[in-house]
């Protein structure tokens, strides 16, 4: 049921069409056709959500930034307006509402300024480019010897499990500072949260087991630390810059964040470019940064895993593209469709690794914009021209009708994907 505070506009017109983020099983890297349909009848549609509240949906570019970078626009899901996307979300904000919790938990991705800005500060000299380039390296072992052992072992393998998974994993393990032997807990738990069909009180359960491992970890760091992100945590909790809270939480986002996302992204570009041979061609037989850079901001654009639409809600009344969005209204702003605008990016269905793709969202836009983006554009800079070099025969080992895509996720993504050599 609906409560009256959840709902500020009263009841939902008759003719809002029902937020619908599942992609065809015929052509599963595009966008959700009920997402392009939405997009055509305009940059701000209202839709119904699944239990009968309203929230716009933003699925124009332009409309999508002028969102994300608008002050009055909040991120917090405990706001009575914010947009619900699932009953597992709204079942876990709910129970920390009775438990008189004030934030979910998960560090500054869903805070607002200032205390955001405060936050991120501390963790972003670990993601300057300086930084990240320095990684490139064991970044590249780390591929290589996982293709040596997928090389090793049986045909078919899963490239999800062999290599998908593991990569980011290992590196944003070693960043942190998080005992990669500990990754079946930290995997199986991000996977709970991330899911849009986890129970809310499984969701809170998954939550709150990878806080008190991170917290277990804080604890070590604060008495032996090392060369890592966490031990750098402890020391601002040591200065007083920091509550082990907050520090913990912090831990909690950045290992979560950091290999479920970049997991997808090097499965479904891989598959991508399986089913575009001479986008595959090209990229496999260049040797220029600039272009493998270029296909690699070209293929998060063109697949958008972080699909279905972010979360906001409007703090005060705003005007944009001709709606007034209310005080309280929830904002849906929708990433692969704002990918898909063609006055941005013209002939946008078609994948062109040569095109600037630069301006995507598919990292999000303003404050909030994905910390980690240096690394996941490094890990995925090394891994699609390695694996393409190294098995030039690389080949799908089943048909694309039964790949186990994520339907469930927000992020898009696929549970396996069956490959041979
Ligand atoms: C292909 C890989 C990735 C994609 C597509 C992605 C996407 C995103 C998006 C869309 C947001 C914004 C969410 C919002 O505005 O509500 C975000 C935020 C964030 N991402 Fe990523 N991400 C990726 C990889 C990573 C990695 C490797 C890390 C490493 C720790 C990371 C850490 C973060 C953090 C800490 C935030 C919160 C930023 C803030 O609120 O200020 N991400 N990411």
């Amino acid at each position: 049921m609906t409560s009256a505070v959840d709902q500020p506009t009263g009841g939902p017109p008759a003719d809002a069409p029902e937020y619908d983020i599942a992609r065809s099983v015929r052509c599963p890297l595009d966008p959700a056709p009920a997402m392009t349909a939405r997009q055509k009848e305009g940059p701000l549609v209202r839709v119904q959500l699944w239990d009968g509240t309203l929230a716009w949906l933003v699925t124009g570019w332009e409309e999508h930034r002028a969102v994300l970078s608008d002050q009055r626009v909040s991120v917090d899901p405990m706001h009575p307006g914010a947009p619900k996307l699932s009953p597992g979300e709204r079942a876990m904000v709910d129970t920390l509402r009775k438990q008189g919790k004030s934030s979910v938990g998960m560090s500054f991705i869903m805070m607002d300024d200032p205390e955001h800005s405060r936050l991120r500060r501390m963790a972003t000299s670990a993601f300057t480019i300086k930084r990240i380039e320095a990684i490139r390296r064991p970044t590249q072992r780390v591929v290589d010897d996982l293709i040596d052992k997928m090389l090793d072992g049986p045909k078919p393998a899963d490239l999800v499990e062999a290599f998908a998974l593991p990569v980011p994993s290992l590196v944003i393990s070693e960043l942190l500072g998080v005992p990669y032997d500990d990754h079946d807990f930290f995997q199986r738990n991000s996977k709970a949260i991330i899911n849009r069909d986890t129970p809310g009180e499984d969701r809170l359960t998954a939550r709150q087991e990878l806080l008190t491992y991170l917290d277990g970890l804080l604890g070590e760091k604060l008495t032996h630390p090392a060369e890592d992100l966490l031990s750098g945590l402890a020391e601002r909790v040591r200065a007083g810059e920091l509550t082990r809270e907050e520090a913990t939480e912090m831990g909690v986002l950045m290992l979560f964040a950091g290999h479920e996302t970049t997991a997808n992204m090097i499965t479904l570009g891989t598959l991508a470019l399986l089913q575009h041979p001479d986008q595959l061609a090209l990229l496999r037989d260049t040797d220029d940064p600039k272009l493998i850079a270029s296909a690699v901001d070209e293929l998060l654009r063109w697949i958008t895993i972080t699909h279905g639409g972010l979360r906001r809600v409007a703090l005060e009344d705003i005007e944009i593209a001709g709606h007034v969005i209310r005080a309280g209204e929830g904002i849906i702003p929708v990433n692969e469709t704002a990918n898909r605008d063609p006055s941005v990016f013209p002939d946008p269905d078609r994948l062109d690794i040569t095109r600037d793709a630069r301006r995507h969202v598919t990292f999000g836009y303003g404050i909030h914009q994905c910390l980690g983006q240096p690394l996941a554009r490094m890990e995925l800079q090394v891994v699609y021209p390695t694996l393409l070099r190294r098995i030039p025969t690389l080949a799908l080992a089943t048909v694309p009708e039964k790949i186990p895509f994520k339907h469930d996720g927000f992020v898009y993504g696929a549970y396996e994907l069956p490959v041979t050599w």
